[in-house]
């Protein structure tokens, strides 16, 4: 008989598993909390905004016309120990307050919760990012609190899917990691796995401390990427060179790779800031911090993009906020996203706000959460309502709705035609074309 899977926690990659897992055969049971999440997810509904997800969702939950029906959720640890045979930890781990390790509580409590339930052989497996350590750590405590003894498990297989993307990088990831303890352990991932391996995704086997560090190199890698091009972005502007050529051009090397070199306002969101830092803490608490020490350097180069972009704002403006009006397009940390956790654009936003500008922003998915968030600046329901009057505008995250604005018809509403571009993405000719003045980060000014 299949495996029976649980999913504990369902906010980004939890829903996004939980629906997967049922998608691919599996029955499935969703834990979670938070009654509301569990009430609009019983009910086919996404608490976030993520392409795709609803109509897996729909295609499984229970209760839908044509629905596989394998899909329930529960807030109960005893229910969903019953249950399942493997049972995936997908809470989050943020940044602890005031400090850059990790908030370990949410797992913590999830292990503590369900352990006490196992009463016969089950395997809990991690996905949740966490410091190295935390595996060997959680495998002691459950051994400690299941009643079913060293028939009670951990394995730990972290999780590389990218928000905007949740659903085709779940279906299918370009790799499957598990960290197992034992054969059992290998044998029943395989099977919980085996449609994306028949398909090719290769599965990769290791100990727990290396399944955990997989996830967080990874992570501290892409910044790297991310603020090894903005560091050129800096010498470029220093030399009048043009970074997005300059990206192009090195791309072109395959060691290297197009990819994650797209200069800007830098990496946001509720993953790489926080899991470079955590890292950092976990190797100074493991004696490794001078091995990490770069990425306190990748870390201040990417907070730096945020502060230029609000100097470039304000020399652009006359050299003060005071009086002027600021447009901005874009409040999420990426397009495809409502997620505005650590997001460069609000916090640029935000920031002019601060020092006296008028700031007007324009979201297509994230007005609600950047009002929740930032309640003082406004907000306009349209980008063309939002440049209404503008001093300049702030192109701050790449929407495709951004890049299919007409700059001739949005030169006739707003007070000056300055835009800057915070992201590269939009052409420069088309802009300067309608008379804009156009600015980008890293690159010459015409
Ligand atoms: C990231 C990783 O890409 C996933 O592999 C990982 O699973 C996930 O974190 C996680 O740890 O859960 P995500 O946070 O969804 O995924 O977003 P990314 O697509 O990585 O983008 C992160 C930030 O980098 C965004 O603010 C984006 O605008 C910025 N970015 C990305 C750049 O500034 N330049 C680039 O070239 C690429």
């Amino acid at each position: 008989m299949a495996p029976k899977v649980t999913v504990i926690g369902t906010g980004y990659l939890g829903a996004t598993h939980a629906a997967a897992m049922a998608d691919l055969g599996f029955e499935v049971l969703g834990l979670d909390v938070v009654q509301e999440k569990i009430d609009m997810l019983s009910q086919g509904r996404v608490p976030m905004f993520e392409p795709g997800l609803e109509e897996v969702l729909r295609r499984n939950v229970a209760g839908f016309e044509g629905s596989s029906g394998r899909l329930r959720f529960t807030t109960s640890y005893a229910e969903a120990a019953e249950f399942g045979d493997v049972h995936f930890l997908c809470v989050n781990t943020p940044q602890r307050h005031g400090e850059y390790a990790c908030d370990m509580s949410y797992v913590d409590s999830a292990v503590e919760s369900l352990a006490p339930h196992l009463t016969r052989p089950a395997l809990v497996v991690g996905k949740s990012t966490v410091p190295v350590g935390s595996a060997a750590r959680l495998a002691a405590r459950i051994a400690e609190l299941a009643p079913a003894g060293d028939e009670a498990q951990l394995a730990w297989n972290p999780e590389f899917l990218r928000e905007g993307f949740a659903v085709q990088d779940t279906m299918h990831p370009d790799r499957i990691v598990v960290g197992v303890t034992s054969e059992w352990a290998e044998e029943l991932l395989r099977e919980v796995y085996a449609t994306p391996v028949a398909e090719g995704t290769p599965f990769l086997v290791t100990d727990l401390p290396t399944a955990e560090l997989v996830k967080t190199a990874a992570n501290a890698f892409l910044s790297t990427k991310i603020s090894f091009i903005n560091a050129m972005a800096e010498v470029c502007e220093a030399a009048d060179g043009d970074v997005v050529k300059l990206a192009e051009a090195i791309g072109h090397d395959d060691r290297i790779g197009k990819k994650f070199l797209r200069a800007g306002i830098g990496f946001g969101g509720g993953c790489l800031p926080k899991d470079i830092r955590a890292f950092m803490a976990r190797a100074g608490e493991l004696g490794a911090a001078e091995a990490l020490s770069f990425l306190r350097e990748i870390d201040s180069i990417n907070m730096r993009r945020r502060v230029h972009m609000v100097e470039l704002t304000r020399e652009a403006v006359g050299g003060s906020f005071l009086g002027a009006r600021v447009a901005v397009l874009g409040a999420t940390f990426k397009p495809d996203s409502d997620d505005v956790r650590d997001s460069p654009a609000l916090n640029i936003a935000g920031q002019i706000h601060l020092q006296g500008g008028q700031v007007t922003v324009y979201d297509p998915k994230g007005m609600e959460n950047a009002r929740a968030l930032f309640p003082t600046l406004s907000y306009a329901p349209t980008a063309q309502e939002a440049v209404r009057g503008a001093d300049v505008v702030l192109h701050l995250t790449e929407w495709r709705e951004f890049g299919e604005l007409d700059p001739a018809q949005l030169a006739e509403t707003v007070t000056h035609r300055r835009i800057l571009d915070g992201r590269n993405t939009l052409d420069p000719q088309l802009w300067r074309k309608a008379g804009w003045t156009y600015r980008a980060l890293g690159r010459p000014n015409a």
